[in-house]
């Protein structure tokens, strides 16, 4: 067998999640983490002493971090409007990409990031690492041996209050940086509800709002519901709360004709030696913590490196995040215009 060659690294954005991504690369084997891009030099060398890779080298420039002889992945880790530019540079550069959520925050730059890196065949990779917890694996296996049969509703919601206590509160506040509740952080379950219904969505109908004293200070409305409607006739709800007090919760519930799936518990009419009224637990691990440290990233990047090497196109690619997208955009004109709003 010949030689695997070493995929080098880049990270562009030097804070929370930026951790998060060097420490899971360090752990794959056959990668290696060699630049690190912020506005600051400094900061990028002390991000790199940190984090126990001291010889990646340092920019403040992303044209030159581009050109880093050994650059074979590019990871975006910046707040959300860079996300667009800096997809389309590193396509540009032939980079494979790993995009952190969200990956644009309105229609055109969304459609332009996916004609640049459909043109320029490289490989995507979109953060919603949920795919690799527990849970999810767990529920798309038991949904593949159609223990549920076939599911007619779904719902997926996401509570966590994004304050001060997290370095991307200060930004994220802001409308222009942080889109909408369910674009900054909501879309994780945005996502894992289409995943798992496993058609698109056709049309949405939405509310929001602000609790009345804002104390978070956020320029959107950080709580939002929308009813969804699938193209294979099932029907879904997502909510999101970035504003709430309380652990980080996110709750799961798929009905089908043979049985459901409500987080980790599971009903089905294919164990008759289960009690009708009896949950049976599911063994595994929940979406239980807001803290990128416990995300399932490991898993992600694992994969998006075998598809590297395999040359097949990743499930969670731009193309397949696309749409989660365009439903997020569609749920928010619903939302401006108390309308339900047909996806695009
Ligand atoms: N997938 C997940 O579960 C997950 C978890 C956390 C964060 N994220 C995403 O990662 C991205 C970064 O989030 P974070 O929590 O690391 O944020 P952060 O504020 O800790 O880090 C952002 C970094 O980008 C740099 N930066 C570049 N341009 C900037 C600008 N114009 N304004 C402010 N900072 C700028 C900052 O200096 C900082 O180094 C966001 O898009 C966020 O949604 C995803």
């Amino acid at each position: 067998m010949g030689e695997v060659k070493e995929l080098g690294v880049g990270i562009i954005g030097t804070g929370w999640v930026a951790g998060a991504h060097i420490d899971n690369f360090k752990g794959i084997k056959g990668c290696k983490v060699v630049a690190l891009c912020s506005r600051d030099l400094e900061r990028a060398r002390a991000k790199a002493r940190a984090h126990g890779v001291p010889d990646a080298e340092a920019y403040d420039d992303l044209r030159d971090f581009l050109k880093h002889p050994d650059l074979d992945i590019v990871v975006i880790c910046t707040p959300h409007p860079e996300h667009p530019a800096q997809t389309i540079a590193a396509a540009r550069a032939g980079k494979h990409i790993v995009i952190e959520k969200p990956v644009a925050l309105d229609p055109a730059s969304l459609h332009k990031m996916v004609a640049e890196v459909n043109k320029a065949k490289v490989l995507t990779s979109v953060c919603f690492e949920l795919h690799w917890m527990g849970l999810f694996k767990n529920i798309q296996a038991i949904l593949k041996q159609n223990l549920i049969g076939r599911v007619f509703y779904g719902e997926c919601s996401y509570f966590h209050g994004i304050g001060p206590w997290y370095g991307q509160w200060k930004w994220n506040i802001k409308k222009s940086m942080g889109g909408d509740a369910l674009l900054t952080a909501g879309c994780h379950a945005l996502d894992a509800l289409i995943w798992c219904m496993g058609s698109p969505v056709v049309e949405a109908c939405a509310f929001s709002n602000t609790s009345p004293k804002n104390p978070l200070k956020y320029e959107y409305d950080p709580n939002s519901v929308a009813i969804l409607k699938f193209a294979n006739g099932a029907i879904g709800k997502v909510a999101t709360s970035i504003e709430c007090r309380q652990p980080y919760l996110f709750p799961v519930l798929f009905q089908g004709d043979k049985g459901t799936i409500w987080n980790d518990q599971l009903s089905t009419i294919d164990w008759p030696g289960t009690p009708k009224d009896k949950w049976a637990k599911i063994p595994t691990a929940l979406p239980d913590s807001g803290d990128v440290n416990d995300h399932p990233y490991m898993g992600q990047l694992e994969y998006f490196v075998d598809c590297i090497r395999t040359g097949a196109r990743p499930h969670n690619d731009l193309t397949a995040a696309a749409h989660v997208h365009e439903v997020a955009f569609a749920i928010n004109q619903a939302i401006k215009t108390k309308r339900v709003v047909k996806v695009k």
